[in-house]
């Protein structure tokens, strides 16, 4: 009679591996989607740090248009007019970035977000890699030691970031304003609407929200608006990703133009006054 030979079990214990030493056979781009996505990120992080870091160019005083980056500035030392919420810190030292309140919120709602994390765990921490390719790490403990319990802060950092998205909707409000003080529409004001409807949208879609709408319920029927809500939030959800790369972008471009009409490289195209 032969027998099989005794082949390693996987880290779940589910059953045998297959007993093959090529770390994969797959001769697909598995890499190219998280690593393109990883980048991106990356790129996001460093230009927004760099730019929280400059200190100006980030509000165009005539017509009220305020960088997300710098929302909300609540010291002295911000531009006269960008303090939409009052400054109840005082002047910050030169090295303090202005738009330090929301900034940690915005980057660790970003990192922790589920869609991100996909991309990060597959090309930066390499567990798990992808469907069918060996990975590095000897165990897999998901989510539960350090560093990676971190990322379980994603709900907390939800609340937050819905939060920030409220005072980017009254920035936005603030952005409609005409060079005599009355109101105005400009192509700055535009961008910043488009931008805030992505930050919603990103937002809003994220499976926190989903969960908060009706998550734990065990009777859909006895809770008819929290059921439509999660249904309206499970329709977005689905366009998650779409949501999170559209409103990196948004975000980026918005305080890009700013940047700009405010170091004067062009004026801003009025529409109205
Ligand atoms: Fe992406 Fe919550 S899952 S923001």
């Amino acid at each position: 009679m032969t027998t099989t030979p005794a082949r390693p079990r996987s880290a779940f214990g589910a059953g045998p591996r297959a007993a093959i030493s090529a770390k994969t056979l797959r001769t697909d781009g598995w890499r190219a989607s998280p690593l393109s996505i990883a980048a991106i990120l990356l790129f996001f992080i460093v230009y927004s740090t760099i730019r929280i870091f400059m200190a100006k160019w980030y509000f165009v005083q005539p017509y009220g248009y305020l960088t997300p980056l710098y929302s909300p500035c609540l010291s002295d030392s911000c531009v006269a007019g960008s303090s939409h919420f009052g400054t109840p810190f005082g002047e910050f030292p030169v090295w303090l970035p202005l738009g330090l309140a929301a900034f940690p919120i915005v980057a660790g709602f970003r990192v922790t977000c589920y869609y991100y994390r996909k991309s990060g765990y597959r090309s930066l921490w390499m567990s798990p890699q992808a469907c069918a390719v060996q990975e590095p790490h000897k165990k897999y403990s998901g989510e539960t030691r350090f560093p990676l319990i971190f990322m379980n802060s994603h709900r907390y950092f939800f609340y937050l970031a819905a939060a920030i998205l409220l005072i980017n909707i009254w920035d936005a409000l603030h952005a409609f304003k005409g060079a005599d003080g009355g109101f105005g529409i400009g192509l700055g004001s535009l961008i910043i609407v488009v931008n805030v409807i992505a930050l919603a949208g990103y937002t809003a879609s994220c499976h926190a929200c989903r969960h908060v709408m009706g998550g734990r319920l065990k009777h859909f029927s006895k809770h008819p608006v929290r059921y439509h809500l999660w249904t309206l939030i499970s329709k977005l959800n689905t366009r998650h990703g779409t949501f999170a790369m559209t409103s990196l972008f948004t975000v980026i471009l918005t305080d890009a133009y700013i940047m700009a009409v405010s170091a004067g490289l062009f004026t801003d195209l009025r529409i109205f006054n």
